[in-house]
């Protein structure tokens, strides 16, 4: 692991009219590194995740990608960077297909009789090369056909192998595994530590503690809007995380 992060944000606060979604966050992010990001239904998870890809702008605090002061205008900066971020449900285009969806705004170009087209047939060759890079076992019927055939967890690896070819080197996920059977989750489990593997840096956004215990290096929980505590998750257990999440006064009722 660099002692560079590769993204960095600092004392980020930002407020929705009366709300104050998140208030002087900072957290780190490393190469080859799996950050879990917990925290109960409102704490600003997700508004955090779209603070760092581009979709808000901060009100206070700052931003650094690979010790870079980071602006952002909209979300095709993020991805530009390296920034690449999946929604269980906003994935895929469902009425493309495999390639379709992995070169989607940015699709090959090749010439044919002195005008261009899209070069589909190097679209299709891409979209199983990065499924076998992957590991992903669809037929080659099911690879041409439009992606809404295809199950939760084969469109969830399509969305990963999406951000794999256009190099992403920050990952973020919110929720990839909520809509899962169990195999499929077991499956974007193992490609997160694939990733990992390759260096990209994970930030994953899961109510699932079973997951983020699996696959996370460290856990950094938010609740109401504010950092609840930072721990690595050797150091860690469950009764911990959640009593960070929830507040120690209402762990306390429960035991
Ligand atoms: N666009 C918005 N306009 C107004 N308020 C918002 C907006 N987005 C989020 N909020 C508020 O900010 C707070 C944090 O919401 P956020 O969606 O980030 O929570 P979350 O941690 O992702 O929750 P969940 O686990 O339910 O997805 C909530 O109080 C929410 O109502
Ligand atoms: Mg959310």
């Amino acid at each position: 692991m660099t002692l560079v992060p590769i993204l960095e944000v600092r004392d980020i606060s930002i407020r929705f009219g009366g709300v104050q979604a998140l208030k002087n966050i900072s957290l780190a992010l490393f190469p080859g590194e799996v950050l879990a990001l917990a925290g109960d239904n409102g704490a600003g998870k997700s508004t955090l995740i779209k603070i760092i890809s581009g979709v808000y702008r901060a009100q206070e605090g700052e931003l650094f990608f690979d010790g870079k002061p980071l602006s952002m205008q909209d979300p095709q900066d993020a991805r530009s960077k390296g920034i690449e971020t999946i929604y269980q449900d906003l994935a895929l285009a469902d009425n493309l297909d495999v390639g379709g969806n992995i070169f989607l705004g940015r699709e090959p170009m090749r010439r044919k009789l002195g005008l261009p087209v899209i070069d589909r047939e190097r679209m299709r060759k891409v979209a199983r090369e990065v499924l076998d890079r992957l590991d992903i076992v669809i037929p080659d019927r099911k690879l041409a056909g439009p992606v809404q055939m295809l199950s939760g967890g084969q469109r969830q690896a399509i969305a990963i192998g999406r951000a794999i070819y256009w190099n992403a080197r920050v990952l973020i996920m919110d929720e990839p595994t909520a809509a899962l059977g169990v195999p499929e989750q077991r499956k974007v489990m193992e490609l997160i530590q694939t990733l990992k593997a390759q260096g990209v840096a994970v930030l994953l956004i899961s109510h699932n503690l079973h997951d983020i215990f699996a696959v996370a290096d460290r856990i950094f929980v938010l609740r109401r809007g504010e950092a609840a505590g930072e721990r690595l998750t050797r150091d860690t257990h469950g009764e911990e995380i959640v009593r960070l999440m929830v507040g120690s006064e209402y762990a306390a009722q429960t035991v």
